[in-house]
């Protein structure tokens, strides 16, 4: 009698049946409305399983739009065909020519290039004489690619792996990249020498609607709570909010915080309450990924910004350089990558008299961000 205490939970239930299924690395078992932007990476893809070079592709598309997911799916697929190798680089964390390459090497030979370093010469000439040897096709996807815009390493990178053919005969390397920043002319941002070699297949992703939304969390639901845990007018709020921004991160957040606020009230169900509650929190799940991405020095000048929040880039300057000693230079350039990434704002004020200058400030509320910030440095 005491265990059907009616709509409270006990202690050992939980209102997920698979709470895994909610974590940011989840790769989907369904994957809906995106058949036709499948149908294009398959088709430009197609060619590596005949062993040709595929066809270079770039994907766009708003955050959370399933870019990564797709290209996860078909490499999953292509992967297992003989005499392909597909290869997914995070660019957010690989950013220069070098790291790239290390991780392909990595791949392809199962351990690290040696950390006494080599040159870059030595270690693609070996990637491309194991490709030739072995007889495969290689796919590299390199995701969120306009990391390498931002550390100026994107048209080397792209280079080198476009004229792979040329310098090594027989290498067949095909490149998909990928990228959020819809502000980034990414072709037009390539140096005159890769543009000449590189015209690629546009696949776009755009943001799903709220009718998309609703289908496609309530599989996620179906397969992460138990059965009537999450009904349709939660559900629809859960999309409303999503939709505001269209990142079905937002969503999928939403719905595992308001799963533990649920439980935090030991109840059974999740209430229109608990998704207002959690969505204090999920809003800023692009911002979260967004810092946790960042060098120490970027994170250095983000908290340097929050202190001194619409003030001159001068003053903001002096500031940064007492925290961390570094010179204008590298503060401009920090400036810059913060700027692209819509972490902060750069506008330019007309001071009296003085002629114009440019005033830094976050493109968040001060102390969301500064919240995030610690609690990542907390390891939360
Ligand atoms: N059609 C879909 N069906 C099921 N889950 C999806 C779908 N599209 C996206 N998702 C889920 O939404 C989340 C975000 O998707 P994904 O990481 O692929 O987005 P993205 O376009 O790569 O975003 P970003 O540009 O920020 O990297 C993932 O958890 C993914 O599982
Ligand atoms: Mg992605």
């Amino acid at each position: 009698m005491a265990d059907d205490s009616g709509d409270m939970l006990s202690w050992d239930e939980s209102v997920f049946r698979d709470e895994h299924v909610f974590e940011i690395d989840y790769v989907p078992e369904t994957f809906r409305h995106r058949e036709s932007q499948l149908e294009s990476l398959k088709y430009a893809l197609r060619p590596a399983v005949r062993g040709s070079r595929p066809l270079n592709t770039i994907v766009r598309g708003p955050p959370g739009t399933g870019k990564t997911t797709a290209v996860q799916k078909l490499f999953g697929e292509l992967g297992a065909q003989p005499g392909v190798r597909t290869v997914r680089v995070n660019c957010q964390v690989d950013s220069t020519r070098y790291a790239v390459f290390s991780r392909l090497f990595e791949n392809i030979f199962e351990y690290e290039p040696p950390s006494s370093g080599i040159s870059f010469k030595k270690l693609f000439g070996q990637i491309t004489d194991r490709l030739v040897e072995d007889d495969e096709v290689l796919v590299v996807a390199l995701d969120d690619v306009n990391y390498l815009f931002y550390e100026n390493e994107a048209s080397d990178t792209l280079y080198s792996l476009l004229r792979a053919h040329e310098a090594h005969s027989g290498a067949r390397i095909g490149v998909i990249i990928i990228s959020s920043d819809l502000s980034l002319d990414v072709v037009d941002e390539l140096d005159r020498r890769v543009q000449s070699v590189f015209r690629p297949e546009e696949v776009y992703f755009p943001v799903y609607d709220v009718h998309e939304i609703v289908d496609i969390l309530r599989d996620r639901i179906d397969r992460g709570f138990h059965d009537d845990v999450v009904g349709s007018q939660e559900l629809d709020r859960v999309a409303e909010l999503t939709g505001k921004s269209g990142d079905l991160r937002v969503g999928i957040d939403l719905l595992h915080r308001a799963g533990l606020n649920a439980e935090m009230r030991a109840s059974r169900t999740v209430t229109v309450e608990d998704v207002e509650t959690a969505y204090d929190k999920s809003k800023y799940v692009h911002l979260s990924r967004s810092l946790r991405s960042l060098s120490d020095s970027e994170q250095a000048l983000v908290e340097v910004v929050a202190d001194h929040n619409g003030e001159r880039a001068g003053e903001v300057y002096d500031a940064f350089h007492e925290a961390t000693d570094l010179g204008y230079t590298r503060y401009s350039e920090l400036v810059n990558k913060l700027d692209q990434l819509g972490l902060i704002e750069a506008s330019y004020t007309d001071v009296d008299g003085r002629g114009r200058s440019r005033s830094l400030s976050l493109a968040y509320e001060p102390d969301a961000v500064l919240d995030r910030l610690e609690s990542d440095a907390a390891g939360n």
